[in-house]
């Protein structure tokens, strides 16, 4: 609900409140972000002046939006440059409207409009002509607010943009905890909090895509929160390229500011013309990180992914995976021998990796040319899909359509559709260049190799990776002075293309990937329902990963598998349960060569595919409670997952959560594992028909059974058998 008082305006989620008001002279004030303020709330505008000069003060007040080189010089969300050379600009509230819905992005992914969802457009002017439309979006029931920011040159000569934020948020002078997300290939998301010190902190990529190094996404809390109180502000960034994510203390507080980042950003903006910047999505919660969660969990789940895949009870295919099976190393037939394998697991779904494509037999060559190699498929992919699908399982393929290899087809054809710099010899990363997506032909181009290609067979999922960072980024189609839109619009390049791909094959699974989880972002879950986490298929590194994850994503969007041990990535060993807990955090599939295997080893794996199709709509769709979190131990996570009436419930302990064997003091303990999320007055059984009341399994735990050996590992199953314990 927004609510308008005079020039001041309240947005209220069903727990939350925000709020903004014109200031004296029109400045345009961030006067609250917390818990949901009484309905009549009076305006909680203050633009006392601390003291007398206003000329100085003018810099202290939390500001909802600025520009630089008037009176704020915080950390500016953004940088405009008139016609004269002039940087200044001061943007002063001129209007405000209300709408149902919400209004579109251009080409840009974003939190999507639906029933119940409602707009407000704030319009800012400087005299020289910069205006900006802030717009936030409210999701009442999902206690999600989103913004982004439209730049217009309202004026009568050209202004570029030098940095074009897209959220900025001033926070009451105090003390907060910085949390973001960071690690590097095989270890990506890794959570780190520091307490926010003075001067700016900052996050963020210049590599065409978010990268390993830092996700998109960013939270304050009070030094206190923790998972289960405290209060805690959580930010995603809907954007599949370069960001960056500031947060600055000064003397005036606190500034958190979110946007494209400005390297080789520049954009000109004609009289007349605008430029959207992507969406921000908020979401306040004083119940501590794990409710911040669980918030954005839900709002990913019902107001971001595919609408075809947001229902959670429907079931979700098991798939295998070939790439750490066979790697490069296969022809039809031990595709075939592989495939049999995952039937006899109770597998649903046979993905094809890397390699099937014309010549290619490493990283040297091929990416480009999505045309069957006849020497490992002669009958192409319609002759696999029809023995697969003899099989009776579903066939899915691996594509990297912003990749071309110097050795291909396509890059002998159009060396020009490749980034390159002219007069610098391009840089190869991981043997290959990246396609000038900015370009629509280039995506045109590509758009129907892979329409053939799906149209070729009846293929159910693809997996569309991104194996390099951006280098040489330079559009031989645009002039000099517009290189600084080329990062931009090819992100606008892979959401066209992704848009062409799931409109086009609606009941295609889309799995984004990159290098791993390179591209994690709420802008690839606006077109993925589901995102590969890592390379690191570890059960014990996974936790990490996934625990970080967890933090703004719901398992549901997270592509894990089972693997082999030794570990392909690390060489650790971990148990089967181990490594099944940590594939049953997200999405559910196996990676591994399985055509070595026993009947008996086969069957072995069956019961977990039973659990997960048995269990799938509850983990797919229940929230997320973090019960042991393995930054803590490195040796240990627990986690659960609770339907939200409390129902049933999924409880999964790995390594030192079962009560682990280090040391003799917990050698002699009974170790227990409180849960949450339950109803207190129900009881409870287990799989095995034990029962507890909900107050005890939350009180004294859920007793464990104090395992030992290599990461040992349990998986429980809850389900409530009477709900009215206490009539
Ligand atoms: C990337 C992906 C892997 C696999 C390989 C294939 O590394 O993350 O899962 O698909 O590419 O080359």
């Amino acid at each position: 609900m927004i609510v308008q008082n005079g020039t001041c305006y309240t947005l209220h989620t069903a727990h939350t409140s925000y709020q903004l008001a014109a200031g004296p002279g029109g400045m345009l004030l961030h006067t609250y972000y917390g818990p949901r303020l009484p309905d009549g709330a009076p305006n909680l505008a203050d633009s006392r002046p601390p003291h007398g000069d206003p000329g100085c003060w003018t810099d202290l007040l939390p500001k909802e939006f600025s520009a630089p080189g008037t009176a704020d010089n915080r950390t500016a969300p953004c940088l405009p440059e008139y016609a004269d050379g002039s940087e200044a600009a001061d943007l002063l509230f001129v209007s405000a409207r209300m709408q149902k819905g919400k209004p579109a992005l251009p080409g840009l992914p974003m939190f999507r409009d639906g029933d119940g969802v409602e707009t407000l457009c704030v319009t800012l002017r400087d005299e020289f002509g910069l205006e900006v439309e802030l717009r936030y979006t409210v999701y009442e029931a999902e206690e999600l607010i989103t913004r982004s920011a439209v730049y217009k040159n309202a004026g009568e000569k050209p202004l570029t943009l030098h940095k074009a934020a897209s959220l900025c948020l001033d926070f009451a002078p105090g003390c907060y905890d910085l949390i973001t997300l960071n690690g590097t290939w095989a270890a990506e998301r890794t959570p780190e909090r520091a307490p926010l010190r003075c001067g700016v902190q900052s996050v963020g990529s210049a590599r065409g895509v978010p990268g390993h190094a830092h996700n998109p996404a960013a939270i304050l809390c009070a030094p206190d929160a923790t998972e289960t109180a405290g209060e805690c502000w959580g930010f995603a960034f809907v954007y599949s390229g370069n960001f960056l994510i500031e947060a600055e203390r000064c003397d005036a507080g606190e500034r958190l500011v979110i946007g494209i980042h400005p390297y080789h950003f520049h954009w000109t903006l004609a009289p007349g013309e605008s430029f959207a910047a992507p969406e921000a999505a908020m979401v306040y919660a004083d119940g501590g990180l794990g409710q911040m969660s669980r918030r954005f969990h839900n709002a990913i789940r019902t107001r971001l992914l595919p609408p075809r895949w947001q229902d959670m009870q429907a079931p979700r295919p098991v798939l295998l995976n070939s790439w750490e099976a066979f790697y490069f190393d296969f022809d039809e037939e031990r595709l075939v021998q592989l495939a049999a394998a995952a039937q006899k697991a109770g597998i649903d779904l046979f993905v094809l990796d890397d390699g099937w494509f014309k010549g290619r037999s490493d990283t040297s060559s091929s990416l480009g040319d999505w045309a069957e190699d006849e020497a490992k498929l002669p009958d192409g992919l319609p002759g696999l899909c029809r023995r697969v699908g003899e099989l009776g399982l579903d066939l899915g393929l691996w594509v990297e359509p912003e990749a071309v290899s110097p050795d291909s087809d396509l890059y002998r054809a159009h060396p020009d559709w490749a980034f390159a710099v002219p007069g610098r010899r391009p840089l190869e990363i991981r043997r290959q260049y990246t396609l000038d997506f900015s370009r629509p032909e280039v995506v045109d181009a590509v758009w129907q190799q892979l329409e053939r290609v799906l149209r070729s067979c009846p293929i159910r999922y693809l997996k569309w990776d991104m194996n390099r960072s951006l280098a040489d980024v330079y559009s031989a189609a645009l002039p000099a002075a517009r290189q600084g839109e080329v990062y931009h619009r090819y992100v606008l390049g892979v959401y066209e293309l992704q848009r062409r791909v799931t409109e086009t094959f609606p009941d295609l699974l889309l799995e984004n990937c990159a290098g791993g989880g390179a591209r994690f972002d709420c802008g690839m879950l606006y077109y993925s329902p589901q995102i590969w986490c890592s390379d690191n298929t570890d059960a014990r590194a996974r936790l990490l990963i996934q625990y970080g994850t967890s933090l703004i994503y719901p398992g549901c969007v997270m592509g894990a598998h089972y693997s082999a041990v030794p570990n392909h990535c690390t060489g650790h060993l971990s148990t089967m349960e181990a490594r099944m807990a940590a594939a049953l955090f997200g999405t559910f599939g196996f990676e591994l060569d399985l055509t070595g295997y026993s009947e008996e080893e086969l069957a072995a794996l069956r019961p977990y595919v039973a659990w997960y199709k048995a269990h799938g709509g509850l983990v797919r769709g229940g929230e997320l409670y973090r019960l042991a979190n393995p930054d803590v131990s490195a040796l240990g996570a627990a986690w659960m997952v609770a339907a939200p009436d409390g129902s049933e419930a999924a409880v999964f302990a790995v390594g030192d959560a079962l009560g682990g064997a280090h040391g003799p003091a917990s050698l002699n303990s009974l170790p227990r594992l409180p849960l949450r999320g339950l109803d207190a007055a129900a009881l409870y059984a287990d799989e095995a028909g034990e029962r507890y009341t909900g107050a005890q399994l939350m009180a004294a735990g859920l007793p464990l059974p104090g395992a030992r050996g290599q990461t040992p590992a349990c998986i429980w199953y809850l389900r409530r058998v009477d709900a009215h314990m206490d009539e």
